[in-house]
């Protein structure tokens, strides 16, 4: 397949065979992620592999999904400026490291994990894999950082279940290109309303007709839904805080 057919193909999975994930492939797909563009050559993430069962028991109770604890390989993607700082103090003991927690460094660090992600998601999806991105192992960020022994200046951003697909879900439709892509500047949601509209009716029979989990839904009510959803991680920015992130002043 081709790299624009494999991408346009993309789809989560959440159900993977018994088949493991070798070490071998685990590693090309951390060193081909590790080829993505990162800010100022900082290189401001880590991957953490979960390979004991009992941990993946406890990290798959956070996110309240029981296949997370299943089949399939488990990344843990952590924005990292901890490594930086040490190397910082040790070539040059008297720096002043607590810029590598601005919001800046930090959204940096954010951007890094999430274009390695991904590289590792397309990376996988082209050896065959099926993955799912997980923000819910933020559900309890507090514990995720204790189970990992987090340092500061690091912050799990999401985990990657990777595995051999044991079926396939629908392509899930996404937003026409005229809601995500304007010309010289933002375009309001009123100017392309008749492409909204057909893929509010596009969605619904997505939804209605899709081979699990069938359900009467368009986007305005996936908006409500996560307006409403009972895990809204109010405690992150006290934890960013208390990791090292965000300290500085307006
Ligand atoms: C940041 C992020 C967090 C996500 N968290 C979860 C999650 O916790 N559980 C889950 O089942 N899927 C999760 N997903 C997958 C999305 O639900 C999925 O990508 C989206 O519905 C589009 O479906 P598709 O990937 O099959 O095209 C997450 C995706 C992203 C980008």
């Amino acid at each position: 397949m081709n790299t624009i057919d494999l991408l346009q193909q993309h789809r989560s999975y959440r159900d993977f065979s018994s088949k493991p994930v070798t070490a071998t492939t685990v590693s090309q797909l951390i060193t081909t992620a590790q080829h993505a563009a990162t800010s100022i050559f900082l290189q401001a993430y880590s991957f953490v592999s979960i390979t004991d069962p009992k941990l993946k028991a406890k990290i798959a109770k956070i996110t309240t999904r029981p296949f997370v604890g299943g089949n399939g390989h488990l990344f843990i993607v952590v924005a990292d400026q901890h490594r930086n700082a040490l190397l910082a103090k040790k070539a040059q003991p008297d720096t002043d490291v607590r810029l590598l927690g601005s919001a800046d460094r930090f959204l940096a660090s954010v951007e890094d994990a999430t274009l390695a992600a991904q590289t590792l998601i397309v990376a996988a999806e082209s050896l065959g894999l099926g993955t799912v991105v997980l923000g819910s192992v933020l559900n309890d960020t507090s514990a995720l950082i204790e189970l990992l022994h987090l340092p500061k200046l690091t912050m799990p951003v999401f985990g990657i279940l990777v595995g051999y697909p044991n079926s396939q879900n629908n392509l899930k439709p996404r937003l026409p290109e005229a809601a995500v892509h304007f010309e010289n500047g933002y375009q309001e949601p009123d100017t392309y309303s008749d492409a909204l509209q057909s893929y509010q009716q596009t969605l619904q029979t997505y939804y209605q007709n899709r081979s699990t989990n069938q359900r009467q839904t368009d986007f305005s009510q996936i908006i409500q839904g996560a307006l409403h959803a009972t895990q809204q991680r109010t405690d992150l920015l006290r934890i960013l805080h208390q990791q090292g992130f965000l300290t500085e002043k307006d």
